[in-house]
């Protein structure tokens, strides 16, 4: 069985972070989430994956992939606009010879693997296998309503008046018929090919499109307190005490993980927390429920709950609380003034206060 990642579209909900970083390149404790996508496919024993991908992101989705080293073989499928997850299957159907696929949109974080469902699917041989979680904010998903059986009756795309509170995860797992359900479909109202649409077309077909429950954490990080929130629950569920790089002067309290080259000096870190190669932190308080990105350099200052991206600098800062800040940029404080800062700040910027 194959697998297909959707690792194209446009990431317009992170802003202004994914102005410059595809959004599945978001790191989530100092990977990208595309990673953890990879990586559970690859669990399941998939190992040819397809992998749609934008003409804007689609150079450096390969690279982070090809840097990951992963024990799988990938094949990218350019999609020349974000027509909608139907079409980005459609796009990659030649790649999927029309067999069996499990199809994994890259932008999604859950607790656990896939290796069940991936098994349960390929016994049973069924045409369509959806997996679904309860949550709080229906409107923003697709929403299924199921029969006793657990097999789906109605599926509504971002309903404004939700049937139910069980959500579509990002995983899908189809046999062929889901090709003769998508050649059939129109636009949604948002001008987009819906897999949400090509699902229900299944079910009026009559063919049987089975459910099964996400039973841990899902987190489709879409915002940044989704992000921050991920970053949290992975920091802690998967840290493990792990120093690499040089420590003086310094405490490091609970589990806390330090990349190779890193130098930590007069400064305390607290666990769950990483900080990544190369990395400087100096006179500075980390964490807890914080990663710092490779290259960074963190000076004279307080971070927590946060996420800072590659080789960004923070100089003087009082508290830098609850905060996203992209790659490379610069957060220096000039004035003599107690204040603490929460941020979201994109890549490249310079903020001095
Ligand atoms: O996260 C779960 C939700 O994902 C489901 O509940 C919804 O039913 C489903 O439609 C989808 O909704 P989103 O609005 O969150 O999808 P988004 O546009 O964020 O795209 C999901 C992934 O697919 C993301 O990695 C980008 C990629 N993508 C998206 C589009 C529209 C493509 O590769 N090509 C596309 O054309």
């Amino acid at each position: 069985m194959k697998g297909l990642v959707l690792a194209g579209g446009k990431g317009t909900r992170l802003r202004p972070v994914t102005y410059s970083l595809a959004k599945q390149l978001v790191p989530v404790a100092n990977r990208p989430i595309l990673h953890y996508v990879v990586e559970n496919l690859i669990a399941a024993g998939i190992a040819q994956i397809g992998v749609v991908i934008s003409p804007e992101t689609g150079e450096t989705i390969r690279k982070s992939l090809e840097e990951g080293h992963f024990d799988a073989e990938f094949t990218f499928i350019l999609q020349e606009e974000p027509k909608g997850l139907a079409h980005a299957v459609r796009t990659a159907r030649t790649f999927l010879e029309d067999g069996p696929f499990v199809m994994y949109l890259g932008d999604n974080l859950i607790g656990s693997g896939i290796g069940d469902l991936v098994e349960r699917f390929r016994q049973r041989e069924d045409e369509a296998l959806i997996l679904l979680k309860e949550v709080e904010n229906p409107r923003m998903f697709g929403v299924v309503v199921t029969d006793r059986e657990g097999n789906a009756r109605r599926l509504v795309e971002k309903p404004s008046v939700p049937p139910s509170n069980l959500a579509l995860v990002g995983v899908y797992l189809f046999g062929r018929r889901i090709f003769d359900a998508i050649d059939s479909l129109a636009p949604s109202a948002r001008g987009e090919y819906e897999i949400t649409d090509a699902i229900q077309t299944l079910v009026d077909w009559g063919i049987p499109v089975r459910t099964a429950r996400l039973e841990t954490w899902w987190l489709d990080t879409g915002k940044k307190d989704d992000l921050l929130e991920a970053n949290r629950i992975v920091l802690d569920e998967w840290t493990r005490p792990d120093v690499r790089g040089t420590v003086l002067d310094s405490s490091i309290v609970g589990r806390v993980r330090i990349g190779e080259g890193a130098l930590v000096e007069r400064s305390v870190v607290r666990g769950p927390a990483v900080i990544g190669e190369g990395a400087v932190v100096r006179d500075a308080r980390i964490g807890p429920f914080t990663s710092i990105g490779r290259g960074c350099c963190i000076e004279g200052s307080t971070v927590d709950y946060s996420v800072i991206m590659e080789n960004a600098r923070i100089c003087g800062v009082e508290r830098l609380d609850a905060s996203l800040v992209g790659c490379r940029s610069r957060i220096v404080r000039r004035a003599r003034r107690d204040m603490s800062m929460s941020l979201c700040v994109g890549d490249d910027a310079e903020i001095e206060v």
